[in-house]
């Protein structure tokens, strides 16, 4: 049974960009967030507030959320490592906030510097502060699927965070990809364990395409009735602390793939390609998005 709806959550802002060595402005990414919302996004991971020496690109984080004219209808979700991230986001009306975890004792190591026990207990305070100020807290579990130090990561491993992020508290829990090496028969088995624990609206992935697999792990989710995807504009994205790992399967194509099956997304590809073709150029570079390099082709060609 396949979802007639899906919600895409938009990470291009956050996970697109923290990885890019060059500085970008906060007003490009204010513009960024607007073109996206305005191509029908809404649920939008607009920043990250973590240690600046440890992510330089997300230290304007605060200027972004207070620069983003905020559109009716749109969520804007922010990461919150610690509770001097949470302090500092709850400054700055989140709709929702992301405490990211591993499924790797080696990976949460390098990316937040604790062991994965540490990290819960870091993050218990956050979700309790978060809640009593009426904000949703979602988990994600990076390396669900594989971890550029450890190697092989099992279902069961996914499903021990999974427990201890909803013995916390969370809301939701996203399921991560963080190198892209799992496979569809590999997707399922790790939602499945998520799904042992949290309701089917509550649980998502996110998936990293850097072995070409993003599409067929979210067409194997999609028939388990998995409707929640996170999804990178232009492809773009990559953590700091996961070497290899490139960028996100591209909101582009995902649209067009959901487009094709008659699955609803919301969202106006036309004016997503626009907003994949503006971050490209600031970045300097063609979109990784196959849909929406072959979309800015086809209209070179008419033109
Ligand atoms: P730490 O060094 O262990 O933290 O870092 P600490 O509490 O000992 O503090 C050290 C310094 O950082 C202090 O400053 C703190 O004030 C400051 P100093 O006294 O040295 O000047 N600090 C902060 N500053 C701003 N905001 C904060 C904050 N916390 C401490 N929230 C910490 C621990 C978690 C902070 C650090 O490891 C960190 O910032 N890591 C960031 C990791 C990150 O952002 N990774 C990328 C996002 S996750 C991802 O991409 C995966 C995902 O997409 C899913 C997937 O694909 O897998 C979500
Ligand atoms: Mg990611």
């Amino acid at each position: 049974m396949l979802p007639t709806h899906v919600t895409l959550v938009e990470v291009g802002p956050r996970d697109g960009l923290q990885n890019e060595a060059a500085p970008v402005s906060t007003a490009q990414k204010i513009e960024l967030i607007h073109r996206l919302q305005a191509a029908g996004c809404r649920e939008i991971e607009a920043t990250s507030f973590v240690s600046p020496k440890w992510v330089p690109q997300m230290a304007d984080g605060a200027a972004v959320m207070a620069g983003i004219e905020r559109q009716a209808g749109v969520r804007y979700s922010v990461l919150t490592p610690n509770m001097k991230g949470l302090e500092a986001a709850l400054a700055t009306r989140p709709d929702e906030v992301v405490v990211f975890g591993a499924a790797s004792e080696a990976f949460s190591q390098k990316n937040i510097n604790c062991s994965i026990e540490e990290s819960i207990e870091r993050f218990r305070p956050v979700v309790a502060a978060a809640h009593e100020a009426g904000v949703k807290v979602r988990a994600a579990i990076s390396c669900a699927l594989g971890c550029p130090y450890q190697g092989e990561v099992s279902p069961d491993e996914v499903e021990r965070v999974a427990v201890l992020m909803k013995a916390i508290g969370v809301d939701h829990c996203g399921v991560a990809d963080t190198i892209g090496v799992g496979t569809p028969r590999r997707a399922r088995a790790a939602l499945e364990r998520a799904l042992k624990h949290f309701p089917l609206h509550e649980v998502s992935g996110h998936f990293h395409d850097t072995y070409g697999q993003a599409l067929a792990n979210i067409l194997a989710c999609l028939e388990m009735g998995v409707h929640v995807f996170d999804t990178s504009i232009a492809g773009l994205g990559g953590c700091p602390y996961a070497k290899g790992a490139t960028g996100n399967v591209a909101t582009e194509d995902v649209v067009f793939m959901l487009r094709g099956m008659g699955i609803e997304t919301g969202i106006d590809l036309d004016a997503l390609v626009d907003a994949g073709g503006y971050i490209s150029g600031v970045l300097g570079r063609a979109p990784v998005s196959r849909a929406g390099k072959a979309l800015l082709a086809k209209r070179g060609q008419a033109a």
